[in-house]
């Protein structure tokens, strides 16, 4: 199938975020685009076909969800993450940020205190500050090879205004899998405190091999009843556009109150495109899914081979799932406005910056390897010819 995932699809001047925003995001059009989590390629056939199907019947009315969205999703938690859980815990709502925003809402209080691991997905500031709740870092720990959690710290951080701690599981970026000692090791300080999770869990099928991803609510019973996990087939399956995800929340009384506030925000249901994508890929796509990680995992090799040869300045940190990679360009010798200016005027690329993620993604560049090799090879000769005559 690595022909299906080589095929370059022209997505320019398609309303494509990744490659019609360069003038507004990075000041310049003529850069090649390796930012943006989300794929150059076309979702799975299962899911055209059942798009195409909707589109053919034409009529878009009202639509009722269906048990078979429910039965979809509850069979892909039980096979991907051996989780069974009741298909009465789900929310479906268009999209895990605005879902983030409303659960912060929902459970907290303005001034209370949110904690999350930093260098982290940026929407997860916003999401806290614009909703005027306390921003707290438990910044993680980078070992010089990954990065880990400081449970001691956060124990130190953790005060009686602290409500929620925001889990990004797989972490973006850096490409942290969670392990299951890792995660029972956070719920029990969670469970001390007394805090709720939001566990933002958008990247757990996009792994490596040899890891597995381990739901953070099926490790400890009594988080599980304080816990808000984030899921969606988005990220899988190039959905980002149509705008699905779901919440599970087990505990009975969290999720009336949840369905509630969603009810007031009519935040609550899925659009019709929504519905049939997201059964579509999770009833059909799985075949199509191992091949993407396939040749993800063979372009990150890639970079990896052509990075030590030509840039060897820049360390590429090691991924254990998601299609982003993260480059450690400390040894450039360039501040975080040199670098990003480098990239841009020099290399002529767009690459996610380090700081967007935080302070201590300084000396950072973020890198999407879900794209066809030749898109990929582009973009790292564009950068060699820039460190050739630079380093
Ligand atoms: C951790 C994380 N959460 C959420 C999202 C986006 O979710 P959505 O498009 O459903 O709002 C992303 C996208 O990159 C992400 O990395």
């Amino acid at each position: 199938m690595s022909e299906l995932f080589d095929k370059v699809i022209e997505r320019k001047g398609t309303s494509s975020m990744k490659w019609d925003m360069l003038k507004e995001r990075f000041g310049a059009e003529d850069l090649w685009p390796m930012w943006v989590a989300d794929m150059d390629f076309q979702a799975p056939q299962a899911v055209l076909d059942a798009l195409k199907e909707k589109i053919d019947h034409g009529v878009f009315g009202y639509q009722a969800h269906s048990p078979s969205v429910d039965e979809a999703v509850k069979s892909w938690l039980e096979r991907r993450y051996h989780w069974k859980v009741d298909p009465s815990s789900f929310i479906y709502t268009p999209g895990v940020v605005p879902t983030l925003s409303h659960i912060i809402q929902a459970f907290t209080e303005k001034q209370d205190e949110i904690i999350i691991q930093t260098p982290v997905y940026y929407p997860f500031y916003d999401v806290i500050k614009k909703n005027d709740r306390v921003l707290v870092k438990n910044p993680l720990h980078f070992n010089g090879e990954k990065y880990e959690m400081d449970l001691n710290q956060l124990e130190s951080v953790i005060t009686e205004k602290t409500k929620m701690l925001i889990l990004c599981h797989p972490h973006n970026p850096g490409g942290r899998v969670w392990s299951r000692a890792e995660l029972e090791a956070l719920a029990a300080v969670c469970k001390k405190h007394n805090l709720f999770v939001i566990s933002d869990e958008i990247h757990a099928d996009l792994l490596y091999d040899g890891y597995s991803h381990v739901p953070f609510a099926s490790v400890d019973k009594e988080m599980a009843e304080r816990t808000f996990t984030c899921l969606a087939p988005s990220k899988t399956f190039n959905l980002a556009g149509i705008q699905t995800s779901y919440v599970v929340v087990e505990n009975l009384e969290l999720r009336r109150k949840l369905k509630n506030f969603l009810a007031g925000t009519f935040m609550n249901s899925l659009n019709s495109f929504a519905e049939i994508a997201t059964e579509a890929a999770y009833r059909h796509g799985e075949a199509w899914l191992e091949e993407l990680m396939d040749y993800v995992q063979k372009n990150y090799q890639m970079v990896v081979e052509f990075i030590e040869a030509k840039m060897p300045k820049i360390k590429p940190i090691q991924p254990e799932g998601t299609y982003l990679l993260w480059l450690d360009c400390s040894e450039l010798g360039l501040t975080d406005a040199e670098r990003k200016k480098w990239l841009i005027e020099e290399a002529q690329v767009a690459l996610n910056h380090g700081p967007m993620f935080g302070e201590e993604g300084s000396n950072f560049e973020r890198m999407n390897l879900a794209c066809p090799r030749s898109i990929l090879q582009e973009g790292l000769n564009r950068m060699r010819a820039a460190y050739e005559k630079r380093f």
